[in-house]
């Protein structure tokens, strides 16, 4: 596996990481807090010798080296790229005074602490040669097995201070949100797609299936009734009609015009009235609701009565809509055979990916034998 941070490589097995350069990377990012400490060491230096006047003027030109300093640096126990921020240049600041005033030192005495120590034990030989020899040779030992423990200490530690800064620099709730935001832009040109093509379907093949309907109508009132040029007539007549039924049947799938119109609950009516099993509709909802939160509910209305006719065998259905507490809620039930398997088809899973974009949640409830219950809630706000 490729470890790209230093924790990461933490899970690897011991002889892989102790022979692996993370422990160096490691020691060498916190090493690296000795810049910091110097550009301190400086400041102080210059408010000592110019007076307090200094303090403000080298804060200011150091802090910038700073933030620039922890970016570059968090590239030795962090190799996942930092996304760009709106606000980057305060989320700087906050992390080079934050670094000035505790995290340099921190860094120091704990790399000080976990390598000086095994340091100073197998150095006891030659820093304490009038001591006891045997006491030496076992100090020596024991600063020799020391060392893998400093090496995960100080790994550890890049490692955690790693995702501290990473963490300052860019928060894991703005990559999330830019990921939704990225998603509800592909659904949004998703939605302007179908606009295009129910119009381009309402506007062209459907005129064109009305004009050929109508001339196969007047051709048919031209012949007489019994010849087979007027029986073959009359039949392209109705396919031509069927053909049209289909089409705009299609159309209202791509597109709901009554929903853009007349608002979600005139929706729900509508589709259920065409559903082939009765269904009962309670909806209680009143005005219009955001346009993202009433397509994404017909969608799942459409899916599900398209479900239940197609695979439940119920004799029956309901659907009810209602906003509760500012969250919309919409269930679709049937008393079917139940079974309903998101992995066996692509519809249902196409819902739970819409319902993510708006922030919304679906569970399904349908035990083999049934019945189904599809519930939808979508925030609102
Ligand atoms: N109301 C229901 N009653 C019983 N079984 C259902 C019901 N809804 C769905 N299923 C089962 O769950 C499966 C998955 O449904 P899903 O809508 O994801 O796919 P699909 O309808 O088969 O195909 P698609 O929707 O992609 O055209 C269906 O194949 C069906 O077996
Ligand atoms: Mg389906």
């Amino acid at each position: 596996m490729l470890n790209r941070t230093a924790l990461e490589a933490l899970t690897q097995r011991p002889l892989p990481f102790l022979g692996s350069a993370w422990p160096w990377r490691s020691a060498a990012y916190l090493l690296a807090s000795a810049v910091p400490g110097a550009a301190v060491g400086v400041g102080a230096f210059a408010t000592v010798s110019l007076g307090w006047v200094a303090a403000p003027v080298v804060l200011a030109l150091s802090l910038p080296l700073v933030a620039w300093f922890e970016r570059r640096r968090l590239r030795l126990v962090d190799g996942v790229p930092l996304p760009e921020v709106p606000d980057r240049r305060s989320r700087e600041a906050g992390l080079a005074v934050f670094t000035v005033l505790a995290l340099w030192w921190i860094d120091l005495i704990m790399l000080a602490f976990t390598v000086g120590g095994p340091v100073l034990l197998i150095l006891s030989p030659v820093v304490q040669p009038s001591g006891d020899e045997v006491v030496a040779v076992v100090a020596s030992a024991g600063g020799v097995l020391l060392l893998p423990v400093a090496a995960y200490t100080i790994t550890a530690w890049g490692g955690a201070r790693g995702t501290m800064v990473r963490a300052m620099l860019a928060p894991q709730a703005f990559e999330l949100s830019e990921v939704l935001r990225s998603r509800a832009r592909l659904v949004d040109a998703f939605e302007l797609e179908r606009r295009r093509i129910e119009r381009d379907l309402h506007d062209g093949a459907q005129q064109r299936l009305v004009a050929l309907s109508m001339t196969l109508g007047l051709a048919r009132l031209d012949l007489p009734d019994d010849s087979p040029a007027g029986r073959l007539i009359e039949r392209a007549h109705d396919e031509a009609k069927q053909a049209l039924a289909e089409l705009r049947e299609l159309i209202r799938g791509v597109h709901s015009q009554v929903l853009t119109d007349r608002g979600l609950g005139a929706a729900i009516r509508d589709v259920a009235g065409r559903s082939p099993v009765p269904v009962d509709v309670a909806v209680e909802l009143d005005g219009r609701l955001p346009a993202p939160v009433e397509v994404t509910a017909y969608y799942v209305v459409s899916e599900a009565l398209a479900n239940l006719a197609k695979h439940s065998q119920a004799t029956g259905g309901a659907v009810a809509a209602r906003v509760e507490r500012g969250t919309l809620v919409v269930e679709v039930r049937d008393d079917g055979v139940g079974g309903a398997d998101p992995a066996k088809g692509t519809g249902l899973t196409g819902l739970a990916d819409r319902l993510a974009v708006v922030g919304g949640r679906l569970s399904l409830s349908s035990p083999v034998g049934g019945p189904t219950l599809i519930r939808v809630e979508i925030p609102c706000g």
